[in-house]
């Protein structure tokens, strides 16, 4: 039976291939889009009514992880019909083509990775075809390898050029005559980090910004700090923006500007911004100790137990799905910005917005 679904997937998903062109994140606002996925991919039924997925994790590095995390426990739970068999790939690359070959070895439904880096992925998602097992991609993309059903997650170049954009804006509105910027990024390889950095690039580029520095904090606390004190050791009194490419390297950014006495948010010495907007950080954007803050939203599991579902129905789904995303900022001087031709609202940080955040 599975080996049916194979030979099915197999080619539809070559299909799908030579029809997109490969499976990264379009330039697309982030919206729902998309191509057709595997046409006649039919699920495995599951024998005794649950259905078995395996979540290759990334690993734990951010309060953004441990959202994903959980809504995935959420929806991947015993009462909802699913075993959902979990593991944390702690940042390792290695470790998670591991567990996607643990996964089909345990014969599983469905196999679902959020993948560490975009690319080595096309000869163990060959083995997931073979295997009849179908794969779903979620948040980060796959850049070299076809063989999945579907993505779903955010367009992180459009993170990146909003960031660009709203500072833009903002710049302009304080009068700030000059950019300096020092970028915190998140983990080499990661098609978050990629698109994060492509997409801000792009703009001080045409801008005429100076980048000072660009280096990795691997996403975490403790890896924003010791960038940041290098850069404070480095830089000071020489640059009047911090680009963090995610909130817990802005909280390792923060204590390490505290310790070197510079000030940052609305009238500080520097103009701080972050990506991922989890609640505690809205609520700093909010009391005004981030200046910008873009999500990248963690809850694509609802999503993908929706694809699950259709699926096991014999229907067809996306091929690329976006998550919703909002932009935050702690003063209302930049109600929107235009990205790629589109008019994106920022939204200002009241209390109430925080208070409404979901995660
Ligand atoms: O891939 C999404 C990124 O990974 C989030 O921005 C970050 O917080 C996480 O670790």
């Amino acid at each position: 039976m599975k080996k049916i679904i194979a030979t099915a997937l197999s080619m539809t998903m070559a299909m799908s291939l030579a029809a997109c062109g490969g499976g990264a994140a379009s330039s697309a606002a982030p919206a729902a889009s998309s191509a057709p996925a595997a046409s006649q991919a039919s699920a495995p039924a599951a024998s005794d009514g649950v259905i078995t997925v395996g979540f290759a994790q990334v690993g734990h590095e951010s309060d953004w992880r441990t959202a994903s995390t959980k809504s995935a426990q959420d929806v991947f739970s015993a009462a909802n019909g699913y075993d959902l068999k979990f593991v944390d790939c702690d940042n390792d690359s290695a470790a998670q083509l591991e567990a996607v070959r643990n996964f089909i070895e345990q014969d599983v439904d469905y196999i679902i990775i959020d993948p560490i880096v975009s690319t080595g992925w096309d000869t163990v998602l060959t083995e997931c075809e073979d295997a009849g097992i179908p794969v779903i991609v979620i948040d980060r993309t796959i850049d070299d390898s076809d063989k999945y059903v579907s993505w779903v997650g955010s367009d992180f170049k459009i993170e990146g050029l909003a960031c660009g954009e709203w500072l833009k804006a903002y710049a302009a509105d304080k009068g700030m005559s000059e950019i300096n910027a020092l970028v915190i990024e998140g983990s080499t390889g990661a098609s978050a980090t990629i698109g994060r950095t492509d997409g801000f690039k792009e703009i001080a580029d045409r801008e005429g910004w100076n980048i000072m520095a660009s280096q990795s904090g691997d996403f975490t606390e403790a890896g924003g700090q010791e960038v940041m004190e290098s850069y404070c050791q480095s830089y000071k009194g020489k640059f009047n923006v911090v680009i963090c490419q995610n909130d817990n390297e802005a909280a390792g950014a923060m204590t390490a500007m505290d310790n070197a006495g510079i000030t940052y948010g609305v009238g500080g010495d520097v103009v701080l911004v972050s990506f991922d907007a989890n609640k505690p950080y809205v609520q700093m954007v909010c009391d005004g100790k981030i200046n910008a803050n873009f999500e990248c939203n963690p809850m694509a599991a609802p999503t993908v137990s929706e694809i699950i579902q259709d699926l096991e129905a014999g229907k067809t789904p996306e091929k690329e799905i976006y998550v919703p995303e909002h932009w935050f900022a702690a003063e209302d001087n930049v109600p929107s910005i235009d990205v790629n031709g589109e008019t994106l609202e920022v939204i200002h940080a009241t209390q109430d917005v925080v208070d409404a955040r979901p995660y």
